[in-house]
C-alpha cells in the first residue's frame, strides 16, 4: 500500500499542464476503435480507468499500440467488426467504460458480460434500460428490482427511438448515442440539464449528423458511411486541474497557473469560485480536438460562502468533494444541494466527503442530496486510512496542504485511477509532499 505524506504551510507557484482528460480519452478510444482507419491519439492518458477501456477494446479484437506519448488505434469499422472476447470484460473501477461499452455492444452481434471491481459492482445500471427499448437485451444482478453488474449485453438490430432521461448523465447519454450510430432510425435523447458534451463534440467532428432541438434534445441520424479521423488530440482534464487550483487557493498561492480544458459543461468549479469571492483568471482561446482549452490562475481569498445547486452542481459533479473542501475556508455557511448522484459514484461521495472533512476538524452536516459546511476552520493534519476512491484521496491531499502538520494518506495508489503523476505535479509547484511506494516498490 502506497502512502502520501503532505505537509501544510508552504506557498505554491509555477505552471503545470493537467493530464489528458479521462472522459474525452474514453470516448476517443471507443470512437477511434469504431472508425475506418488507423488513428493516432495524443497525449497518452495513463490512468487506470482509461487503461480499462483500452483492455476491454483489446479483448474485443481492436489493435491498440502504444508509441511515444500516444496510441495508435486501428478501427474495426463498427460494432460488427468486434470479435467475441474469451470471457467477461473487466471494466475495473470505471463506470464510464462499462456504460459506454454497453452502448457499443448493444449494437453488436455479440453476447458479452461486463464486470467490474467491488465499487463498480455496486453501481446502478437500470439507467441503461433505454438500450433495451432500442432493441438490445440487458440482464444482470438484480437486487430489490435494481440492476447491478455483472451486466450481460446481448446485441441485436437496433431501431432508434426517443428517450427522455430522468437524470442528467453523460455516461447514459453517450451509451445511447453510440448505440444510435448503428440503429435503423434516428435516436433522440433529452436530458433534464446538459451534462458534459464531449461525445457530441466528437461526433460532430467526425461529420455525423447530430442536431440540437430548441428544447435541448439531441437528434442523431445514423451515418450511412464509415467515419474516422487520422488524429485525435485530447484536451487536458479540468477535473484533474481542479485539484491543483484548489491547492493554490487553500495555500493562499496566487502564482499557480494550470493549463486545462475549459469545456463549459465541466467548469462549474470556476463559477463556484466566483461565488466564493475568489477571482479565477482565465486565459482562454485555445482549442484541442474541438474542446476549448486555456490557462487558469486563481487570485484572492474565499471571502464568502456559496449556495451551490442545480445545473451548476452538474457542471462540477466530480468536483463536489473539492468544493466542500474549499468551503471549510469560506466564512459562513456553504450549502451544496442537488448532488444526490454522488451517492452512487465510485463511492458514496457525500458520506465519504463529510467523513474526510471531519477528520481535518471541519464542521459538516450531511443531507440526502448535499452537504452544509460551516467555515472557516483551522484544519489539523490527520492520518487518513485508504479512501474509498481517487477523488477523495486527492481531496485529502489538498486539505493536507492547508492543514497544520503532516497528513498521511494511506492507500494513495487509488489516485492512479485518474491522475498518475498527481504527487509529482504538487511537488513541481513546490508543495512539501512525499510519496512512499508500497512493499516491493509496487504502488
Ligand atoms: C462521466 C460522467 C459523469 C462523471 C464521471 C465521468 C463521463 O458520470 O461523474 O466521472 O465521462 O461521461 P454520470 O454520467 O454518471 O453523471
Amino acid at each position: 500500500m502506497a502512502r502520501l505524506y503532505v505537509t501544510g504551510g508552504r506557498r505554491l507557484g509555477g505552471r503545470v499542464t493537467a493530464p489528458p482528460d479521462k472522459s474525452i480519452f474514453h470516448r476517443t478510444l471507443i470512437l477511434a476503435a469504431l472508425g475506418d482507419r488507423r488513428a493516432r491519439l495524443t497525449p497518452l492518458a495513463r490512468g487506470a480507468d482509461n487503461r480499462a477501456t483500452r483492455s476491454v477494446l483489446s479483448a474485443l479484437g481492436v489493435q491498440i499500440e502504444e508509441e511515444g506519448d500516444g496510441l495508435w488505434v486501428t478501427g474495426v469499422g463498427g460494432p460488427s467488426g468486434l470479435r467475441a472476447p474469451r470471457g467477461p470484460l473487466d471494466c475495473e473501477n470505471s463506470g464510464t467504460t462499462l456504460r459506454m461499452m454497453a452502448g457499443v455492444l448493444a449494437a453488436s452481434r455479440l453476447d458479452v458480460t461486463l464486470i467490474g471491481d467491488a465499487s463498480l459492482s455496486q453501481r446502478p445500471m437500470g439507467r441503461l434500460s433505454p438500450l433495451m427499448a432500442l432493441g438490445a437485451k440487458l440482464s444482470g444482478r438484480s437486487v430489490e428490482g435494481r440492476l447491478y453488474p455483472p451486466l450481460r449485453v446481448q446485441g441485436g438490430p437496433l431501431k432508434g427511438g426517443d428517450f427522455r432521461l430522468p437524470i442528467a448523465s453523460a455516461q447514459v447519454k453517450s451509451a445511447l448515442l453510440l448505440a444510435g450510430l448503428y440503429a435503423a432510425g434516428k435516436t433522440t435523447v433529452w436530458e433534464p440539464a446538459r451534462s458534459r458534451d464531449h461525445t457530441e463534440r466528437l461526433l460532430v467532428r467526425l461529420g455525423i449528423d447530430l442536431q440540437e432541438a430548441a428544447d435541448g434534445a439531441l437528434i442523431l441520424t445514423p451515418p450511412t458511411r464509415p467515419f474516422g479521423l487520422d488524429h485525435y488530440p485530447v484536451a487536458p482534464d479540468f477535473s484533474s486541474a481542479a485539484f491543483l487550483l484548489a491547492a493554490a487557493i487553500l495555500t493562499g498561492s496566487d502564482q499557480v497557473q494550470v493549463e486545462t480544458g475549459l469545456n463549459p459543461t465541466r467548469t462549474g468549479l470556476l463559477e463556484a469560485l466566483i461565488e466564493f469571492g475568489a477571482a479565477p483568471q482565465v486565459e482562454g482561446g485555445g482549442e484541442a480536438g474541438g474542446e476549448p482549452i486555456g490557462a487558469v490562475q486563481v487570485t484572492g481569498a474565499l471571502g464568502r460562502p456559496a449556495e451551490l445547486s442545480g445545473a451548476r452542481v452538474l457542471r462540477a459533479i466530480d468536483e463536489v468533494p473539492l468544493l466542500a473542501a474549499l468551503a471549510t475556508q469560506a466564512p459562513g455557511l456553504t450549502r451544496i444541494r442537488d448532488a444526490a448522484e454522488l451517492r452512487v459514484k465510485e463511492s458514496d461521495r457525500l458520506a465519504a466527503t463529510a467523513a474526510l472533512l471531519r477528520s481535518f476538524g471541519a464542521q459538516v452536516t450531511e443531507h440526502p442530496d448535499g452537504l452544509d459546511i460551516f467555515g472557516p476552520t483551522s484544519l489539523q493534519a490527520t492520518t487518513l486510512g485508504p479512501q474509498p476512491d481517487h477523488r477523495l484521496a486527492m481531496t485529502g491531499a489538498v486539505l493536507g496542504l492547508a492543514a497544520a502538520g503532516t497528513t498521511v494518506i494511506e492507500g494513495a495508489e487509488v489516485i492512479d485511477v485518474s491522475y498518475p503523476g498527481f504527487a509529482e505535479a504538487l511537488m513541481g509547484l513546490g508543495a512539501e509532499v512525499r510519496w512512499e511506494p508500497g512493499p516491493g516498490g509496487l504502488v
